[in-house]
């Protein structure tokens, strides 16, 4: 007999258990959120054949503790330095390595130098930052805000500014999140949180990295003359930049300490792309050794500019007065300007290009770009 509501409820029934049917491979979901995801190794048959092989021991190598485990493979891999192994017809870049013995001085530096130091590093610079404004406080316009100002950056050089802060913030903090996140963030998110973080944070680091080289070029061509070394730069680094005591260091647009930034980013900055470059593109014939060394590369210059620009944010924001308007407003105060590039401010001032804080509001308005007079000295007064 037909019954319509029964098979409507069969209907219903089967949906029901499809939906909470095991997902394959996924059955162990609830053990899983207790121990941790356990993801199958796809090697493990390879590792499996490799550790069964019984060769006599090696004369000169000295094996871990008998019986640990993976002590085969231990063996296994000190042999493979003494004579290569496997042979295979597939033919492409390190296609006849079973086994990459660099590939496990790579992971030990990585694991207990790089993680370690690289986040003791970030730490200490933090606290070094935090210790210093503490101690010295913010750095005051010594005179006191005053009323004029002096045209400073044009809306173009404000743009590539925070064009290359933001991108430098966003791979700073998937590149750390990379590689401290397993020892940091694990405990505090737990392993699932923390594995979609990782990835989602590995896709935005190789979809967007490639553009920090792009703001590089723009910040070097724009800025690059203004960078240039100069007599008296080595005065205002043997006084500490007048950070340390209370003397007064003339300087130029551009500080010895902007300066030594600048080139830092260029060259460290320039490492650390290039060798992104190689990490994300494995197709341009690289071995793994040679990836291993761009990693090693990459990761121990952009760890170095994260230190670098940690000094900077801090110099260019709290810890200065006036030091931010600059790049917020494109003018500065003509006290700090004074104060703090006080050879540049007299050319300006010759120049008559100090203009009221009211003037300096309406040329504002006219963005793009401040009327022709109130356009940054920079390049007419370096
Ligand atoms: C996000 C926070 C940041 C703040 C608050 C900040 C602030 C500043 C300020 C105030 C200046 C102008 C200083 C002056 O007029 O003398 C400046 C210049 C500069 N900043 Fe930043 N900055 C930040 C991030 C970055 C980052 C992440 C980078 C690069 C990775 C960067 C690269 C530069 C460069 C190249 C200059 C010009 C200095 C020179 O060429 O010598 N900034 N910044």
């Amino acid at each position: 007999m037909y019954r319509p509501v029964s098979r409507t409820a069969s209907s219903l029934l089967l949906l029901l258990v499809v939906i909470l049917a095991p997902v394959p491979g996924g059955g162990a979901s609830a053990n899983n959120r207790e121990e941790g995801i356990q993801v199958p190794n796809p090697g493990t048959d390879l590792w499996r054949e490799v550790r069964k092989r019984q060769q006599p021991p090696l004369a000169g190598v000295k094996p871990p503790l008998n019986g640990a485990p993976g002590v085969d493979l231990w063996m296994e891999i000190e042999r493979s330095k003494l004579s290569p192994v496997g042979s295979t017809q597939v033919k492409s870049v390190d296609s006849g390595t079973l086994i990459n013995p660099f590939g496990d001085e790579w992971r030990r530096f990585r694991m207990e130098w790089l993680v370690p130091y690289g986040g003791y590093a970030v730490a200490g610079m933090f606290l070094l930052v935090v210790l210093f404004y503490l101690i010295r406080g913010r750095v005051p316009i010594h005179a006191g805000p005053s009323d004029k100002r002096l045209p400073r950056y044009t809306v173009y050089e404000r743009m590539i500014h925070w064009f290359i802060a933001a991108i430098f913030l966003f791979l700073a903090l998937t590149g750390l999140t990379m590689l401290l996140g397993r020892s940091l963030l694990i405990p505090l998110i737990g392993a699932e949180a923390f594995s979609l973080l990782a990835s989602a944070s590995k896709e935005g680091h190789n979809l967007f990295g490639p553009l920090f080289l792009l703001a590089l070029a723009l910040i070097f061509f724009r800025f690059v003359r203004r960078n240039i070394y100069q007599r008296g730069d080595l005065t205002w680094l043997l006084r500490g930049g007048g950070l340390i005591g209370s003397r007064h260091v003339p300087s130029n647009f551009f500080n010895m300490g902007e300066k030594s930034m600048f080139w830092m980013l260029v060259l460290v900055g320039g490492v650390t792309a290039v060798s992104g470059v190689i990490l994300v593109f494995p197709v341009l014939g690289q071995g793994r050794e040679i990836m291993a060394l761009s990693h090693v590369a990459h990761a121990i210059t952009a760890l170095t500019m994260i230190l670098v620009i940690i000094g900077h944010i801090y110099i260019g924001s709290v810890g200065m007065e006036g030091a931010i308007e600059g790049m917020t407003t494109g003018y500065c105060d003509l006290n700090w300007a004074r104060e703090h590039h006080d050879w540049w401010a007299e050319r300006c001032e010759n120049n008559g290009e100090v203009i009221t804080v009211e003037e300096a509001f309406e040329a504002e308005g006219f963005t793009p770009g401040a009327p022709k007079h109130h356009r940054p000295a920079g390049e007419t007064a370096e």
